[in-house]
């Protein structure tokens, strides 16, 4: 049978989803890799790659975890998108002391992407440089609580966060990666006002790329899909590529064991979409799933969600996957 991944190629795209090392292991789950590596050609790291598990001591690095991914992903020919250098979220708890010391968190973030992007230089092609800075608001603004970063620097970290990736590695690809810029460009909407700061970016010659919107969405969010066409387009005129980085279209956890045929094929139905706009939007650039079975997922762990995937528990691929496959 084709694949996904075979007829991405043959496209030219780049559709992916993440691994985890807990059940990124033959002992665990031995279909796993397979499916992975015959169906999709990008690689996510779901948390080894992020602050708390590349630097959990100050200046004491640990790329054991993702070496692994990476070094599975050049074995297989697999792009790697790296994720995620400064994020509120996922620090590693010694930042901590140094909050408000504006200087010294400086230094830190620099120490952090220099040598994490440095460490895989050339062999990650793309990086969150930038993850999430954006409140939840209808006037949306900066995070302006519970982030280390912007509490201590302000809004500078994000600028010089880009400039440090860059200077690490000239060639990778630099994303700013957020959510619920799917849901329009209204005025005042968070999808506005990164659009805004993307603007500012380029205007002042910061090196950013690209933009990613994660997507984690329910099947009651119709109008999604085309909210991120609009993005699409409106990056298309600043020069910056979006991305699909996130996507799971979950249930609400009380619907399992209820779900009827009819909810899986709105479900495909929405995978569907957002495939034909990523295909059919030549400036997007990667579509990636956040899990492969519905069987290990954060949607049942954390999101009281379940089920947003492409393959069912017991790895069947569901009306998600073959939708998918219809659309390429
Ligand atoms: C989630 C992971 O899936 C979980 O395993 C982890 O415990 C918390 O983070 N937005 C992001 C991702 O950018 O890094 C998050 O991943 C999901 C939301």
């Amino acid at each position: 049978d084709e694949t996904i991944r075979e007829l991405a190629k043959e496209r030219g795209r780049f559709i992916g989803t993440i691994l985890n090392s807990e059940w990124f292991n033959d002992a665990i789950e031995p279909e796993f890799e397979e499916i992975h590596k015959t169906q999709f050609n990008v690689v996510v790291a779901e948390n080894e790659m992020k602050f708390d598990a590349t630097e959990p001591k100050e200046d004491e690095f640990n790329f054991e975890k993702g070496d692994k991914m990476v070094k599975y992903a050049q074995a297989n020919g697999l792009r790697v998108r790296g994720h995620a250098l400064a994020w509120h979220s996922q620090v590693a708890n010694w930042v901590n002391d140094y909050k408000g010391q504006k200087e010294k968190l400086l230094a830190v973030l620099k120490n952090h992407i220099t040598k994490v992007v440095g460490h895989w230089k050339g062999k990650i092609a793309e990086w969150d440089v930038v993850n999430e800075a954006v409140n939840d608001d209808y006037n949306a603004d900066w995070r302006s609580t519970n982030s280390v970063w912007y509490e201590g620097i302000g809004a500078e970290f994000l600028d010089s966060a880009f400039v440090w990736a860059h200077e690490a590695d000239p060639d990778a690809e630099l994303c700013y990666n957020d959510y619920s810029i799917e849901w329009g460009l209204r005025e005042g909407s968070k999808a506005s006002f990164v659009v805004e700061q993307v603007k500012r970016w380029k205007a002042n010659n910061i090196p950013i790329t690209c933009v990613g919107t994660q997507t984690h969405i329910e099947i009651a969010h119709e109008t999604t899909p085309q909210n991120v066409r609009a993005l699409a387009k409106a990056l298309a005129e600043l020069g910056v590529t979006l991305n699909i980085t996130e996507l799971d279209i979950g249930f609400s956890k009380g619907s399992a064991g209820k779900l009827t045929e009819a909810d899986y094929a709105k479900q495909g139905h929405l995978y569907r979409q957002f495939m034909d706009v990523f295909l059919e939007e030549p400036n997007m650039g990667e579509f990636v799933i956040w899990g492969l079975t519905d069987a290990h997922s954060w949607l049942d762990e954390q999101q009281g969600k379940t089920e947003g995937l492409l393959y069912d528990k017991q790895y069947n691929p569901k009306p998600a996957y073959d939708s998918v496959m219809a659309s390429l």
